[in-house]
């Protein structure tokens, strides 16, 4: 068997050229689909969930960076650019540094990006550049920066981030053997829904897959400038990733979701931290919270009544994010460790034996 070499290599047909020569990869993709008998119980739907924590970085930006990075390296960049809530910098810091010949620039809103996250931009040796101002804002900077200057925006407005993440969907039809009845995903900067829905519509075009499925975004309440359907200026949301007010991929998310004939919704922060712990506690996944977002989505449309007339339909969950990113969060809800003296008997009488 060929060992798994990333989602260029892989899906080299479907994807606009690179030369091989310029391909940076981590050998990201090929992530897991994990079926969820308590999802799937609780809902009544047979539940998937793709893992996309799973890649080199911890979250499914890995996808479109390798596409983007290697277009820049063809292109013979040096200096590439990102506005970012966490993520998209951890994974442009960690292809750049891959690529032996560029570097990486981020700007990240103070004091609203996840631990991790910072952590990951920091040890890649990106120049991290926190602005007195939200993500909305910082990308609005790095445009400006990169329409005036010689350097590339790895953001997901550069049509090939949007490319390589489409990838995803092609991986859900490749496990499932066919595109799932409905597909659930967090919404942010709403590239990936966008991504989704070329994937899933590409595939069925060249006769891969024979279904559509309905594509359900969920944004947070605090932030959900599609639902709302206005500009939010100051979004908030314990959910830091998707902490996003005027998102870049507005209209093609409402193409989406239009097209599809299915819906982009909000889910409050409790809901969110509750289908969080549901995850992380009934179907042994570690989530971060935006990732979460799309399974309290679901729970609340089940409540709606929303797939009642779907008995048995396949979803599948984009859990966008690796927990391990935003440890605080994590350790901020859960009951502290017990304290317990070093010998046999403590222990025992701790667990009830
Ligand atoms: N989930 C996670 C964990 C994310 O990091 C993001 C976006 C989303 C969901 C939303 O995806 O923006 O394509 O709609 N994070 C970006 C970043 C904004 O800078 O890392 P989207």
């Amino acid at each position: 068997m060929v060992s798994w070499k990333g989602i260029i290599h892989h899906y080299r047909s479907y994807l606009p050229r690179v030369k091989e020569q310029n391909i940076v990869t981590l050998n990201e993709g090929n992530t897991p689909l994990i079926f969820s008998e308590d999802l799937t119980q609780r809902l009544g739907l047979e539940v998937y969930l793709k893992y996309e924590g799973l890649n080199p970085t911890g979250s499914f930006k890995d996808r479109g960076m390798t596409m983007a990075i290697s277009q820049a390296k063809e292109k013979g960049a040096r200096i590439v650019m990102c506005a970012s809530t966490g993520n998209t910098s951890a994974s442009a810091a960690a292809y750049t540094a891959k690529s032996g010949s560029m570097k990486c620039v981020v700007l990240i809103p103070e004091g609203n990006i996840a631990l991790g996250k910072l952590a990951q931009a920091m040890i890649h040796q990106a120049t991290v550049l926190a602005i007195k101002g939200n993500f909305d804002e910082a990308l609005t900077l790095v445009r400006d920066i990169t329409d005036n200057y010689p350097v590339e925006i790895v953001n997901s407005v550069n049509p090939f981030r949007i490319e390589g993440q489409k990838t995803a969907a092609f991986e859900v039809c490749d496990q499932l053997g066919d595109a799932p009845e409905f597909h659930a995903i967090p919404v942010g900067n709403a590239g990936n829904i966008t991504a989704y829905w070329k994937g899933y519509c590409q595939y069925k075009e060249i006769g891969k897959s024979r279904q559509l499925p309905r594509m359900l975004g969920f944004q947070a309440a605090g932030a959900a400038p599609i639902v709302d359907n206005k500009i939010i200026e100051k979004p908030e949301t314990i959910a830091t990733a998707i902490r996003i007010g005027n998102p870049a991929s507005w209209k093609s998310a409402i193409a989406a979701r239009d097209e599809s004939k299915g819906l982009i919704d909000k889910v409050t922060d409790d809901e969110i931290l509750e289908a969080y712990q549901l995850l992380a506690s009934h179907s042994g996944v570690f989530v971060e919270p935006a990732s979460a977002a799309s399974v309290a989505g679901i729970l609340k449309l089940k409540m709606r009544g929303y797939f009642d007339q779907t008995p048995k339909a396949k979803i599948v969950c984009t859990l966008t994010g690796h927990g391990l990113k935003d440890p605080e969060r994590a350790i901020k809800i859960i009951k502290q460790p017990l304290l317990v003296e070093a010998n046999r008997k403590a222990i025992l009488k701790k667990i009830g034996l």
